[in-house]
């Protein structure tokens, strides 16, 4: 990492002071894995609109939005208006709310698959409650799940989210792998792992566990894998598959919902009878939703005997309702057109950055959602993904951050509202620039990708 290294801790003295001391009381220094990276994350002190600064007072252009939640930047005024109108009156009642009813109206008007919906505090839970809802509705206990899929830290869903290659088996018939220490070894006998884009693969699980599959679970563009658009015809031909067996689909749509104004199952046109939101939905405030089919959820109703328990104690509070609702009103057919046109150019602008350059990349995406690859092949599932050099990605982020250039390290982006062509265009070129101080790098670990 050499210079890039170099420079980076000579811009970021006081953010190394600060990771100092947080490690004497947080493990690593933080209190959430992925927002991680070596030698230490910088601290960002403040957000305005698409940037953020950081503890030495570097500006960075914010593309990773706290992981595509922030769709409408930091600080957005309608955002803080509408939170702060809200908070003169209190945070959380143990009582049902009328911004709560007004958030899940323009979420079942949304979003195709939603007749009923409720709210919890994170993407893991929500997934938790919609896997909990489909074996509670089907009577059966085992899930599919795509390899390379990232649904939460729940145990159910920590299973080959990252696996070793020799770990994983074939791949067209992957192992479970537990993806922590920690989780339970019988959770391996509850997941059926798949690969993502082959229908094959899932007619042949349901085969080999008839009437035991519960739900198939699977974000209908993958985000860890680099945002990997699905193949012509593979979401219908899931859905298909699903319902021939019995079990029920769960969209996971906690990154997806942004593509379209009802999320990816709009724009692609399949709609799930499960779909487990987050991020945008709470303006960036903590969130979580799961909803669907009213005969599923209904099993939620605690008039009913037998009821699921769903409890939270700051499910759909007063500051997460409004700043959710005020982000959707925001984000209406025209406005996501724009990023999603904004993520198109961005695309196109890598990709010449690169070939211009002269190193062999992938840049993948869908919508306002991409991600840059050190590869020659194609990023199609997880383990093509897998062989892509991770030390490679690393240098590039180290080399964006000294660039003033904020994306997730594994090589993603995402867009927000206040975003124009000028961040496109600074993306773009830092890109260019990195990758051309990168050659000898590029040499030693990947001499193929050089022309
Ligand atoms: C697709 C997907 N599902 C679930 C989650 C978990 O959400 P949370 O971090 O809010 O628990 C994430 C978070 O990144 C996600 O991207």
């Amino acid at each position: 990492m050499g210079d890039a290294l170099q420079t980076y801790l000579a811009r970021t003295g006081a953010s190394r002071r600060l990771h100092e001391r947080a490690r004497r009381v947080m493990p690593g220094g933080d209190t959430r894995t992925s927002a991680y990276w070596a030698p230490y994350p910088v601290f960002i002190e403040r957000g305005d609109g698409c940037r953020i600064w950081d503890a030495d007072g570097n500006a960075y252009v914010d593309f990773v939005n706290n992981y595509t939640s922030l769709i409408l930047g930091h600080a957005h005024p309608a955002v803080l208006e509408a939170v702060t109108r809200e908070l003169r009156h209190g945070t959380a009642y143990a009582a049902p709310l009328g911004a709560q009813v007004a958030l899940a109206e323009m979420l079942v008007d949304r979003v195709p698959s939603l007749e009923s919906v409720r709210f919890c505090n994170s993407g893991t839970e929500a997934t938790l409650f919609a896997i909990r809802a489909a074996r509670a509705f089907t009577g059966r206990e085992k899930v599919i799940k795509i390899e390379g899929g990232f649904h939460g830290t729940h145990d159910t869903v920590e299973v080959s989210v990252s696996p070793s290659l020799e770990a994983a088996g074939p791949a067209d018939d992957p192992r479970p792998v537990l993806a922590s220490d920690g989780v339970p070894g019988r959770v391996r006998d509850e997941v059926v792992v798949v690969p993502y884009g082959g229908l094959e693969p899932v007619e042949r699980a349901f085969q080999r566990y008839p009437g035991q599959i519960a739900a198939l679970v699977i974000e209908p563009v993958p985000g860890v894998m680099g945002y990997i658009p699905p193949p012509p015809g593979y979401l219908a031909g899931v859905r298909d598959a699903v319902r021939r067996h019995g079990a029920l689909l769960i969209f996971d749509e906690i990154q997806t919902l942004r593509l379209s104004r009802g999320g990816a199952q709009e724009l692609f046109g399949v709609v799930p009878d499960l779909t487990t939101m987050g991020k945008i939905i709470g303006g960036g405030f903590p969130v979580g939703a799961f909803g669907g089919r009213r005969d599923i959820m209904d099993l939620f109703d605690p008039s009913r005997p037998g009821s699921l328990h769903h409890s939270g104690t700051f499910n759909g509070n007063r500051a997460t309702m409004a700043a959710g609702a005020a982000a959707l009103r925001v984000l209406d057919e025209a406005q996501i057109a724009r990023l999603n046109a904004m993520g198109e150019r961005l695309r196109a602008g890598l990709r010449e950055a690169a070939r211009a350059a002269g190193v062999t990349v992938q840049v993948v995406g869908v919508g306002s959602l991409s991600s840059f690859f050190f590869t020659d092949h194609p990023v199609t599932d997880y383990r093509s993904r897998a062989a892509v050099p991770g030390s490679l990605q690393s240098l590039l982020h180290l080399h964006l951050l000294n660039r003033g250039v904020y994306v997730i390290s594994r090589g993603s982006l995402s867009l927000c509202v206040p975003m124009g062509d000028a961040e496109i265009e600074e993306c773009i070129a830092a890109v260019g620039d990195a990758l051309g101080e990168m050659r000898p790098d590029i040499e030693r670990a990947a001499p193929q990708l050089l022309a």
